[in-house]
């Protein structure tokens, strides 16, 4: 497995930041999931202080999706970044770690009418519309509910880029249900008729093309084709472009197959690249904004685990159990998501066995690793798995009623307890 930064070999067991992994299981219990406050923090810092521009202003969304909890709304809102919500209840859990709501970016291809007025009601920034039907809907709900309030809006546009990463996380096809397509022919009279409405501020667009996307011409090819798609926009209406949003999506390290490149590294350039074609394309742009969501959090993140029981299967399958699996991360059944994974108090053993690692839930798809070299494992062992910070917490579930496990935050100074794992009692708490 590769190591963090965070993660240090102590007398042949692993560490984070000198915490040993078998006291934290003791003091927590397993599954757990560990999150290292220090390196998002630099992360996210390495965004901020690199995505300027002195032609507009620049802003970074998290995409909460990938990770959220009232203490990385804290930590976001602290580090002055925005948020990209989905749903009210991101909208809720922002505020409840203080963000401000005008910071909020309220995404989103079905946003019930519940939701967006109490969206308007809490005051979020920037609607993003996915369609014609949803800005006629969200018009009229202004008008009903609160006749002198117009809410600005970006309209999500879907530029037809084919880029490779998973199908059901590329979201740009032609045939995706996300947003309006620039290709079709209506598309300008749709816009002509979203920027009419009385309540709407349709200020730009947004743009996103996908999820874990490796290559770096992705994106500049959907940033070229979001530009030159608002030229033609302002040509053929009588529309004022002023802030585009490019989305999130930029590819991370799952396993050895994974080649990401740096995007801190890449971020000045993609800007540079952006206020060319701006400039070209002579558009008043005063705001660009992307999305990352996976890339923040993912490699901070990790979930440790106790080895259960292990089984040798007829045709010399070997199944490492752990006391987790698919209910926290749902990842590998759904995606095909690969994962490294270490048994951190036999880290320096060499490895000896290849193993299937297998969670406890009642579904034979219900594996977090295929296939792993390790050393040889033994009940009561700890197996670590890194790169689980995005989309692992908040796309888990209780299926099997198996109560979802804690999580921690380890800083420079202390280990903080920042979720508490379900009770017994949480599992039927909304049921009479
Ligand atoms: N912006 C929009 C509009 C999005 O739909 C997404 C992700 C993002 C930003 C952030 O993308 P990121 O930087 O995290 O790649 N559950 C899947 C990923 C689904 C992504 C959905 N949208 C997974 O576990 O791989």
């Amino acid at each position: 497995m590769k190591l963090e930064s965070y993660q240090q070999i102590k007398d042949d067991r692993l560490t984070h930041r000198g915490y040993d992994y078998e006291r934290i299981a003791q003091e927590y219990q397993t599954p757990l999931y560990i999150f290292d406050e220090p390196s998002f923090i630099e992360r996210v810092k390495g965004y901020r202080d690199q995505f300027q521009s002195e032609v507009f202003e620049t802003e970074i969304l998290y995409a909460s999706k990938a990770l959220l909890t009232k203490e990385i709304a804290r930590l976001v809102a602290r580090l002055d970044i925005g948020q990209d919500v989905v749903s009210a209840g991101e909208i809720y859990a922002g505020q409840a770690g203080g963000i401000d709501a005008k910071r909020m970016y309220f995404h989103g291809n079905n946003k019930t009418d519940q939701e967006l007025l109490y969206a308007i009601k809490n005051g979020v920034g920037t609607i993003v519309l996915d369609n014609q039907s949803e800005a006629h809907r969200l018009n009229h709900l202004i008008q009903q509910s609160n006749e002198g309030h117009i809410q600005k809006v970006l309209l999500r546009v879907n530029p037809g880029i084919e880029a490779s990463t998973h199908e059901y996380i590329l979201t740009a096809t032609n045939d995706s249900k996300f947003g309006e397509n620039i290709h079709d022919s209506e598309i300008f009279m749709v816009i002509s008729e979203i920027a009419a409405l009385s309540h709407l501020n349709l200020v730009g667009f947004h743009s996103h093309i996908g999820s874990q996307i490796f290559e770096a011409d992705s994106f500049l090819k959907a940033s070229e084709s979001l530009i030159d798609f608002a030229q033609k926009v302002m040509e053929q209406t009588a529309l004022k472009i002023t802030e585009l949003n490019f989305g999130g999506g930029f590819g991370v390290y799952y396993t050895e197959e994974d080649q990401p490149f740096d995007v801190i590294d890449y971020l000045p350039r993609f800007v540079k690249q952006i206020e060319k074609a701006i400039q070209e394309a002579k558009l008043p742009i005063e705001k660009v904004a992307i999305e990352p969501g996976r890339s923040l959090v993912n490699a901070s993140g990790s979930t440790l685990y106790r080895v259960g029981d292990l089984k040798q299967t007829l045709s010399g399958k070997h199944y490492l159990f752990v006391d987790g699996g698919m209910t926290d991360n749902i990842r590998p059944a759904l995606y095909q998501a690969k994962y490294e994974a270490a048994l951190v108090n036999k880290i320096t053993d060499s490895a000896k066995a290849s193993y299937t690692i297998a969670g406890k839930a009642c579904e034979s798809g219900d594996k977090i690793i295929e296939s792993i070299m390790l050393p040889e494992a033994t009940p009561g062992d700890l197996l670590l798995v890194n790169g689980t910070g995005a989309y692992n917490f908040t796309m888990a579930s209780n299926y099997n009623y198996i109560p979802r496990p804690a999580m921690i935050h380890v800083t420079e100074e202390t280990i903080k307890l920042t979720v508490k794992r379900d009770t017994l009692d949480d599992l039927v708490r909304n049921q009479l």
